[in-house]
């Protein structure tokens, strides 16, 4: 398996880590067998960086990953993340989710629900308006002090947010949703982290399934997917947005992969602080998601993508309206 350093200081992960929130929440029917029978795929094929939090399906997500990780704790490095309260359905008498008092009770209770004593990479899932970014991290970093947590992580925060984060405490990645239809993050937060030394974990890199082209109309999902929620998949958005995939499946089919092999790829070959973490509940797609890092693409390959999804070519946000208010603050 190939390697990559999180951040200037971090520890060593795989190429590619393993996103458990579709075990769980918002895609399909959750099947904990196969889930779990993924993540020891993923560790057998030397995927160690696991990536969860509390906010998928309020603790069930990372109730399942610590089961998962019973007896193979060393083999794993456990990326868990906090603060996320509207999507955990939590609500804290008189706390946000950024708040410094409630920062140690969330990571206790994700050690509990993850049977383990020390957190490897602790996240702020989403940054808290309501509390200035040095007492959110602050209040991490006495955590890192006290042995809970190894590493600290941030997820959609601004640039302006990183740096003043990055004062107070090293933070080794930055979690953010990154894929050929997911551009955006190109123009300011990645130049951040380069200039700061922060890795990257790239998160929906799949852009939810999207870009396996495997759905190009709302009909395959099930009522109760989440994605009929999200604007890029309402059937008018899908429809000018699956136009766009071509490109993409001309490649897959020349080189004889799938489309998701080549999103990854397109993705791996952005820079060497990049870690992709798609998500699935299936070890068929978990190994072929582990072979596209033997997959190089050639320069032109690479400009073709490039020009066939440009910054802001997707027809709809990523998410809601309301969600949309609470990434790149
Ligand atoms: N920090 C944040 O705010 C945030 C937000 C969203 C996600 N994340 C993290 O990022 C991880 C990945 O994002 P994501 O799961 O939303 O999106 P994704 O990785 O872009 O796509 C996941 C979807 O693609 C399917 N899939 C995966 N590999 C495939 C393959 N080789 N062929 C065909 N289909 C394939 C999965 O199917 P199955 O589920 O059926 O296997 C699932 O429906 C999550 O698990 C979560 O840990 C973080």
């Amino acid at each position: 398996m190939q390697k990559r350093t999180l951040g200037a200081n971090g520890p060593q992960v795989s190429a590619q880590g393993l996103g458990c929130m579709g075990m769980s929440i918002s895609y399909g029917e959750p099947d904990d067998v196969e889930s779990i029978a993924t993540i020891h795929r993923a560790l057998e094929l030397g995927v160690d960086l696991i990536v969860t939090s509390d906010a998928y399906g309020n603790g069930v997500n990372e109730e399942l990953v610590g089961r998962a990780l019973k007896g193979r704790r060393s083999s794993a490095l456990i990326a868990t993340k906090f603060g996320n309260l509207s999507l955990a359905g939590i609500t804290v008498p008189g706390l946000s989710g950024g708040h410094p008092d409630y920062v140690p009770q969330a990571c206790n209770a994700s050690l509990r629900r993850l049977g383990v004593d020390v957190i490897d990479v602790y996240g702020l899932h989403r940054v808290d308006p309501a509390v200035p970014i040095e007492e959110t991290v602050g209040a991490m970093k006495r955590l890192v002090e006290a042995g809970k947590v190894r590493y600290l992580a941030l997820s959609e925060a601004g640039s302006q947010t990183i740096r003043r984060a990055q004062k107070v405490h090293p933070i080794i990645a930055v979690e953010t949703e990154y894929s050929l239809w997911s551009r955006d993050v190109e123009q300011e937060v990645l130049p951040t982290c380069r200039e700061l030394g922060i890795g990257y974990l790239a998160y929906a890199p799949l852009g939810r399934g999207f870009l396996t082209a495997t759905i190009k109309s709302v009909d395959v999902l099930l009522p109760k997917d989440r994605r009929r929620d999200q604007p890029r998949f309402n059937p008018d958005n899908l429809r000018h947005n699956a136009m766009l995939l071509a490109p993409l499946e001309k490649i897959a089919a020349e080189r004889k992969c799938t489309p998701a092999q080549i999103a990854l790829a397109w993705l791996q070959a952005q820079g060497n602080d990049i870690v992709p973490i798609p998500g699935t509940k299936h070890r068929s797609y978990l190994e072929q998601n582990v072979a596209a890092l033997d997959i190089q693409l050639s320069s032109e390959e690479l400009a073709t993508l490039a020009g066939a999804f440009p910054v802001g070519v997707a027809a709809g946000t990523r998410y809601p309206e309301k969600q949309m208010k609470a990434v790149g603050i």
